[in-house]
């Protein structure tokens, strides 16, 4: 089975609505036919527009950036997935590194955050990677395994069939200084061969692991091409629908 190919945008806190509405509508126009699939990870306020505006466009989808783990209930200022799901969203973007980093999210609350989007009937796209300390001691595999083993590998064969990963260096995040393709894609490879060891070579296969971390129109067709990578989630280069255009026919 062919592996899904995907360009992932992540906004994080950026453009008001109109600025967020013009750049889904410039996006959107200019998707033609692409054949890839393209996610826009919107703020929580644009998810309804966003996603009105990617409804007339085949394989450009919403993502929200993160998500509570209850169904509901008294969590003052959160957003719940079936409320992302209400208004057209399918993707929720889980355990980016900003969101561990500034908001404390662990290990345990990431599994518990996966298990709740699935149980929706959502698609969770779930971070992972490294800061520069790990990488430099050379433990980045170990480190990697482990947001794996303690968020993900709970899961039940068809649950995690699921999920896409996104693996993101800490250290190539807004950083300008993009992981090498060929770094990228031998943590690719770890990734998948620790998905083969825990579930099979067949679900190993079929994962969807996207590289995050400085990808631009200059660099994504060559880290594209890696055997094991199988797109992008996009930062800063996904806020200029051109750049974002560009990385979309990057496959
Ligand atoms: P940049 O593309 O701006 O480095 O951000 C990557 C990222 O964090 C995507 O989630």
């Amino acid at each position: 089975m062919k592996r899904q190919q995907i360009a992932a945008g992540n906004w994080k806190m950026n453009k008001d609505y109109k600025e967020g509405r013009d750049l889904a509508k410039a996006i959107a126009d200019g998707m033609g036919n692409s054949e890839n699939l393209a996610i826009l990870g919107v703020p929580a306020t644009h998810l309804k527009a966003v996603s009105g505006i990617v409804k007339k466009v085949a394989n450009l989808e919403v993502a929200a950036q993160n998500c509570h783990q209850a169904e509901s209930g008294a969590y003052t200022g959160e957003i719940s997935v079936g409320m992302i799901k209400s208004v057209g969203a399918k993707y929720v973007i889980l355990g980016h590194s900003e969101r561990r980093e500034y908001f404390n999210e662990g290990h345990e609350l990431l599994a518990a955050k996966v298990n709740t989007v699935l149980e929706k009937r959502l698609i969770p796209i779930f971070c992972c990677g490294e800061p520069l300390a790990i990488r430099e001691a050379d433990t980045h595999v170990a480190h990697v395994k482990q947001q794996l083993e303690e968020s993900l590998f709970h899961l039940k064969t068809k649950d995690f069939r699921k999920v896409v990963i996104a693996y993101e260096p800490i250290w190539a995040i807004g950083t300008g200084v993009t992981a090498s393709p060929a770094q990228a894609q031998d943590m690719h490879k770890a990734i998948r061969s620790l998905i083969a060891d825990r579930y099979s070579v067949a679900v190993a296969d079929e994962t969807t692991i996207l590289y995050g971390g400085s990808v631009k129109p200059a660099n994504a067709k060559e880290l594209f091409g890696q055997p094991d990578v199988d797109g992008g989630l996009v930062g800063g280069a996904s806020l200029k629908a051109a750049d974002f255009l560009q990385i979309i026919d990057s496959f």
